[in-house]
Formats: C-alpha cells, structure tokens, sequence
C-alpha cells in the first residue's frame, strides 16, 4: 500500500530528451526515452501529489492523472519548467538536455555540395535550468532534485556537479550506449547537498523514482 505522503503538493518533473533543430529535418539529441522521468511521475501522483510532467520527445503513453506538457528543444523545457515550477513544492530534473545547441537553423533542409567538404556545425550554449532553479528557487522552500548522468568516475563527477548545480538531491547514474538509456531499470547513488549518500539497488526505474519521492517527503515536513 503506497502512503499518500505527497497529498496537497504539486511537483514538476522532466524527462525525456530534448533535441536541437540543425534544419527541418535534422536535430542533435540524445539517447533519453524518457522512462525514468515517467517513472517519477507516475510514483508521485501514486503518493497523492498534482504532477507537471514536461516531456521531451519521450514516446511513452501520458500517465494517468498527469499533467503533460511536450516539448522539444532545451529553450522550450526551460520555460515550460520554469511556468510550472512557480509554485511547486519539487522540481525535479530527469530530462537528458542538451547543452549545446546549433548556433544557425536553415530554413531548408541542409544540401550536400559536390566535391566539397561539409561545413563545420557551429554550436552555442543552452541555458542550465537546473542551476537557475537552484539558484532562484522560484517557490521558497522548494527542494530541487537533478540527475546526473555519466560514463566514467561517476561519483567523483556527481559530486562536483551537485556542488555547481546547487540543488538538494543529485541521483548520480551511470550511462552508455546500451546501458539506463531505454532500459526498464537503472541503479544509483542519491547525493544530498547535507553530505548524505543514499545507493539504490539495481532494479525497476520506479523503485528509484520512490527513494528519490521518499528523500524529497523528509526535506518538505
Ligand atoms: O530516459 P531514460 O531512457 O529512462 O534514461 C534516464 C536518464 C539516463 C536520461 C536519467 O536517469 C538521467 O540521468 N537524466 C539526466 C540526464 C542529463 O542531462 O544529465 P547531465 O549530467 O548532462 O545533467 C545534469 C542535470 O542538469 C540534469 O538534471 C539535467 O536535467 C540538468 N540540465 C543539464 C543541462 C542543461 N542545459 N540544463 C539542465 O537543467
């Protein structure tokens, strides 16, 4: 039996991946479906709370009783989190977005030139919306989880960036081509800003999703 011990709060989650127009047929992405953010959503309105799930090109079926708004691209997601983010008790960051994005669009679709070389792809940064929630925490009180994911000394790394980003919880996840990307399960270590260190086994991403729900439930009372 799950406790409804997120009744009355609203939390916002995102997930999937964004991608990043190169023309109207191209984009840079990633290898997010988005089932470890549909996972978090599908838990917290399962322990009662009103949940905005922003999702990024993910192909998953809306979970009941959620609130979905796709998106696609990083520019959007920053500010369809941030609309729900105003007075949501969590926010938590399970989207794979892009850091990057092409400096041009074309308009048309990009052609290849006989005998030439193709053009380099010129590439500016996306706004960090993890750090700007953490910084401006748009509702007070408001715990800010993020997800980490990385490929290689992966608790050295997710320590230095739960200290960059700023948020309470950081979930450190190891990826790769075949590895938590599109998978049903995904294990990790959930890093708290107090310096506490909580490691789920490998198993199903909603097992994660509930200790990450349990981490946030202690820091709202
Ligand atoms: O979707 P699945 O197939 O189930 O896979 C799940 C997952 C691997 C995508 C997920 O568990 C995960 O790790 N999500 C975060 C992916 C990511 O972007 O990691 P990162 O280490 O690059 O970013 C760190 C944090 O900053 C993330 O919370 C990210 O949402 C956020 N971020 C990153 C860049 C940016 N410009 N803005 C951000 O807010």
């Amino acid at each position: 039996v799950t406790e409804p011990d997120l009744r009355g709060r609203h939390v916002v989650i995102s997930a999937g991946g964004t991608r990043e127009p190169l023309d109207p047929v191209r984009f840079l992405g990633n290898r997010s479906s988005g089932k470890q953010g549909y996972a978090l959503a599908r838990t917290a309105a399962a322990r009662g709370a009103r949940v905005t799930l922003i999702a990024a090109n993910a192909a998953l079926p809306d979970p009941a009783g959620v609130d979905v708004v796709p998106v696609g691209t990083a520019v959007q997601l920053r500010e369809e989190v941030l609309r729900a983010a105003a007075d949501a008790d969590a926010v938590v960051m399970a989207a794979a977005v892009a850091d990057f994005r092409p400096a041009a669009y074309a308009a048309g679709k990009i052609k290849k030139q006989d005998g030439r070389e193709p053009e380099p792809v010129a590439l500016v940064r996306n706004p960090d919306i993890l750090a700007e929630i953490s910084a401006g925490r748009p509702r007070p009180g408001q715990v800010v989880v993020g997800f980490a994911a990385e490929t290689d000394d992966v608790l050295a790394n997710g320590r230095a960036k739960l200290k960059r980003k700023g948020c309470d919880l950081l979930v450190v996840n190891e990826v790769g081509e075949h590895r938590t990307f599109g998978s049903e399960e995904n294990e990790a270590v959930v890093l708290g800003a107090d310096g506490s260190e909580t490691p789920v086994a490998h198993g199903p991403k909603e097992a994660l999703a509930d200790t990450v729900w349990d981490l946030v439930a202690a820091r709202l009372e």
